[in-house]
C-alpha cells in the first residue's frame, strides 16, 4: 500500500520536473544564436532599408527610433549608437549588445525608457537581416 502510494506521486513529480527543466532551457535559447551572424557578409545598405520598412508585419525600427539627435517620443534616438553600444553592458561587444537589443529588447533597458520595444523581431528577422541591421547601426 505504502509503495503504491509513493510510486503514484513520484512519477508525475519526476515528469513535472523534467518538463519544467526542458521549458526553462528552450525558453531562453534564442532562435538565432549570435554565432549564426556573419558580419563579413553584412551589408549596412540593406540594414538601412530594413530599419525604415516594416518586415513580416513587424513594425519598422524608424517608427520608434530617430537617427538624429532628440527623441521621437517612443524609443531613444540611435544617433551615435555605434559608439555607445560597446559601453552599454560590461563584457559585451557593440555587436553583441546590438544583437541582444534587437532580439531580446527587455534584457537591458536604456535608462528612462520602459520595456515597450516590439519583442517579435526574433521571429520576423533572419540571421542575415540582424547582421545587416547591426552593420547599419554601427555606422550611425
Ligand atoms: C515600438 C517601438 C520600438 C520599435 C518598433 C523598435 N524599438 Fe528599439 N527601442 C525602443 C525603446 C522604447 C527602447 C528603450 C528601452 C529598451 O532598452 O528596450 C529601445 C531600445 C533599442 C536599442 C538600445 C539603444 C541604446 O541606446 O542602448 C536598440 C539598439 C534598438 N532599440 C534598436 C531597434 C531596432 C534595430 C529596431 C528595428 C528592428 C527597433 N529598435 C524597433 C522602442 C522600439
Amino acid at each position: 500500500m505504502k509503495l503504491v502510494k509513493r510510486q503514484d506521486g513520484f512519477l508525475p513529480a519526476l515528469f513535472l520536473l523534467m518538463t519544467l527543466f526542458l521549458a526553462a532551457c528552450s525558453a531562453d535559447a534564442p532562435r538565432i544564436p549570435y554565432d549564426a551572424l556573419d558580419f563579413d557578409l553584412a551589408d549596412a545598405g540593406s540594414g538601412e532599408k530594413l530599419f525604415n520598412q516594416s518586415n513580416n508585419e513587424a513594425p519598422a525600427c524608424a517608427a520608434c527610433h530617430s537617427i538624429s539627435g532628440g527623441s521621437s517620443g517612443i524609443g531613444n534616438s540611435l544617433a551615435g549608437i555605434g559608439g555607445v553600444a560597446a559601453e552599454r553592458v560590461a563584457g559585451q561587444s557593440a555587436e553583441e549588445y546590438l544583437y541582444w537589443s534587437i532580439i531580446r529588447p527587455g534584457r537591458h533597458l536604456v535608462a528612462g525608457y520602459a520595456n515597450i520595444m516590439y519583442a517579435g523581431y526574433e521571429d520576423s528577422l533572419e540571421a542575415a537581416d540582424i547582421a545587416d541591421l547591426i552593420a547599419y547601426l554601427l555606422s550611425l
